[in-house]
């Protein structure tokens, strides 16, 4: 069945706005967008300003926090939503160790309205996809890789959150019947990536000649995936995905943080040549570790590429490139979101105090 009125949770975040632009881009949807998001910190307005302007008739943005149950259901009725994306989240694990409450309510909390919205409000629904992470399957020693089937561990508040709202989905699919599919990726990068994750900090912190924080021994291991390439997968899911199934998603680019690391400061250097010529590697500075660091991330997603044939088209070398070149060119935007005057919006539109 065609979508005609999608609905994208946390559309104005980093991997949901990359989505809202490849969507709007494809030929293959012709649909309405509906974006829904609250503007936490790490929802940026001006992340898809031009999109507004180029597609009047395709793009609405909705400002709502997803907990809000009886917004979100005026919302569903108005728009006459017949499908879900949803990326809406708290989303870095940091932030979960040190204050976890925001995690339970939109990830736990907020999936569950959405679910139960869809389920008895919606029309003709086609599809609830869920975005998830591989974080739920919790941490891998040296060999071996998550798959589809791996136990769920998480070890953190965070994908604690994930991996409930995880289940919610599942449960809604076998109990009543909903259309659903999840998604379960490795870490993104590439642009609009809110400069606390790892990737956009090394790469700013280098540009400015600041020290580069490697937590422990650098020797984590994760997944990198290009957000393009994600957004593909995503699509790809919505369109065929077998209903009640879930897909892991990975880049094939398995790498230690401290290689990562390495690897902006060495293409950063040939871009940018460093002042005085010091190479940027020395800015590297091993920090307290993470509490509960998992030590390895692997993605095993066959069931995806052999099923669906959907694979990767970067490589970790090609991606990190293009991503780089994407945060020297949009210095204003960096400078934006950490000044905080990317907020200054919300503020004007709902007279309430900038905050990051
Ligand atoms: P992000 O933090 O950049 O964006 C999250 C967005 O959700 C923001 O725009 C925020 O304003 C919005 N939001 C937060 N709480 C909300 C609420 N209560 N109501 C409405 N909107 C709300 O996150 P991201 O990195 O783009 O991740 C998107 C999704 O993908 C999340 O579900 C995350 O768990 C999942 N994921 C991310 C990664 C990654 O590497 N970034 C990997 C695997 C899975
Ligand atoms: O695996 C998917 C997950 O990837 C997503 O579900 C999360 O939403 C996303 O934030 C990401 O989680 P991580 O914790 O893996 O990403 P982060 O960028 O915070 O850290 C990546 C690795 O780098 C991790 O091993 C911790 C380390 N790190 C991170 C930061 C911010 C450092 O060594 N120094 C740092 O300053």
């Amino acid at each position: 069945m065609e979508i005609k009125n999608l609905m994208v949770t946390g559309g104005l975040g980093f991997i949901g706005s990359n989505f809202i632009r490849y969507l709007l881009e494809i030929p293959d949807f012709t649909g309405r967008i509906i974006n829904i998001d609250k503007l936490t910190y790490a929802g940026n307005i001006e992340n898809l300003m031009d999109i507004g302007e180029r597609y009047p008739d395709r793009y609405i943005f909705q400002r709502a926090d997803i907990c809000d149950f009886d917004l979100m259901r005026d919302i569903f009725l108005r728009y006459h939503i017949d499908a879900v994306c949803h990326f809406a989240a708290e989303s870095h694990v940091d932030r979960s160790i040190k204050r976890p409450e925001s995690f339970i309510h939109t990830n736990v909390i907020g999936t569950f309205n959405l679910l139960e919205i869809a389920r008895t409000n919606a029309e003709n629904f086609v599809l609830f996809h869920h975005i998830s992470t591989d974080e739920v399957y919790g941490s891998l020693g040296p060999e071996g890789y998550f798959t589809e089937a791996s136990p769920y561990q998480p070890n953190s508040p965070y994908s604690a959150s994930k991996a409930a709202s995880d289940h919610l989905v599942r449960a809604y699919h076998e109990t009543y019947g909903l259309p659903t599919t999840i998604s379960n990726c490795s870490n993104n990068y590439g642009p609009y990536q809110f400069p606390e994750k790892l990737i956009p900090l090394m790469i700013i912190n280098a540009v400015e000649g600041k020290p580069l924080p490697v937590y422990g021994d650098g020797k984590n291991v994760r997944d990198w995936l290009y957000v393009r390439d994600h957004c593909e997968a995503i699509w790809t899911i919505i369109q065929s995905g077998k209903r009640g199934e879930t897909y892991n998603i990975g880049g094939n680019s398995e790498m230690e943080n401290i290689v990562i690391v390495e690897m902006i400061c060495d293409i950063l250097d040939h871009i940018l040549p460093p002042p005085e010529g010091r190479p940027r590697r020395g800015l590297i500075t091993f920090v307290k570790d993470r509490p509960g660091h998992d030590r390895r991330y692997a993605i095993d997603f066959t069931r995806l590429r052999q099923e669906l044939n959907w694979s990767p088209r970067e490589s970790l070398a090609s991606g990190l490139r293009k991503t780089i070149s994407w945060y020297i060119a949009n210095r204003q935007w960096i400078d934006r979101v950490r000044s905080g005057a990317y907020q200054a919006w919300i503020a004007e539109q709902y007279d309430e105090r900038a905050s990051v």
